[in-house]
């Protein structure tokens, strides 16, 4: 199978949102008398904002009118982007740069699958725009990771058939996805070690592109 296009998630692979995201929903549940911490943190990654807040008010034994969910969910979001506000060039992470810049001399495609509504706003901050043929995020999608619809749409963006394409995630939820779209799982970061994952890297430095693109 000729490989013809990588789909990467955004954040924790291309750049480090994750403590954003943290201190935002942290103040949201301090705010609200929540239970909360970074191990309850760690299970929101790859996962939407409702459904990231979903998983909060769980852990504390919690239900909320959809409206009042809603009013704090955008809250949180503004405080992350006042936060996002702080990103520059600087904050891609090590090897972003290298690895898109040869898989384009190499003519392979790429695109963004994200569940995040704020990835073209990162994508601006980080100067990054430019270097995907396709963005799919989470304005496009119904159902978020681990349901395979942002790959997808990625995929179809980019007018490649799923089975050509490469995945690379931080998180279990985004392995998952990819596996349920027939792509190919490369697991970095926080999901180095999922056994989901086809092949892995501790980050995007340690690309072995000949293996993930095999
Ligand atoms: C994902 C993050 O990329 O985007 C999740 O890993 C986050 O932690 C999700 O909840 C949604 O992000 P946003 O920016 O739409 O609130
Ligand atoms: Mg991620």
């Amino acid at each position: 199978m000729s490989r013809q296009a990588v789909i990467f998630d955004l954040d924790g692979v291309i750049v480090s949102t994750d403590e954003y995201h943290y201190r935002a929903w942290q103040r949201m549940a301090d705010e609200q008398e929540l239970r909360f911490d970074r191990a309850v943190n760690e299970r929101l990654r790859g996962v939407s904002r409702m459904e990231s807040l979903a998983i909060i008010l769980d852990h504390s034994g919690v239900r909320l009118a959809p409206e009042t969910m809603a009013e704090l969910a955008s809250k949180k979001n503004a405080w992350y982007r006042d936060s996002l506000a702080q990103l520059t060039p600087q904050d891609v992470l090590p090897g972003a740069l290298p690895l898109l810049s040869e898989l384009r001399a190499r003519g392979i495609r790429q695109a963004i699958g994200s569940s995040s509504k704020n990835a073209r706003t990162i994508l601006d901050r980080i100067g990054l725009r430019d270097w995907f043929d396709a963005v799919a995020d989470g304005n496009g999608i119904v159902r978020s990771k681990p349901d395979p619809e942002v790959f997808l749409l990625a995929a179809r963006l980019l007018g490649v058939v799923p089975e050509t394409c490469v995945v690379v995630e931080d998180a279990e939820a985004g392995l998952a996805a990819a596996r349920a779209a027939g792509m190919k799982a490369v697991g970095v970061g926080a999901a180095a070690n999922s056994p989901l994952a086809h092949c892995a890297a501790k980050d995007l430095t340690g690309a072995a592109l000949d293996e993930w693109l095999a």
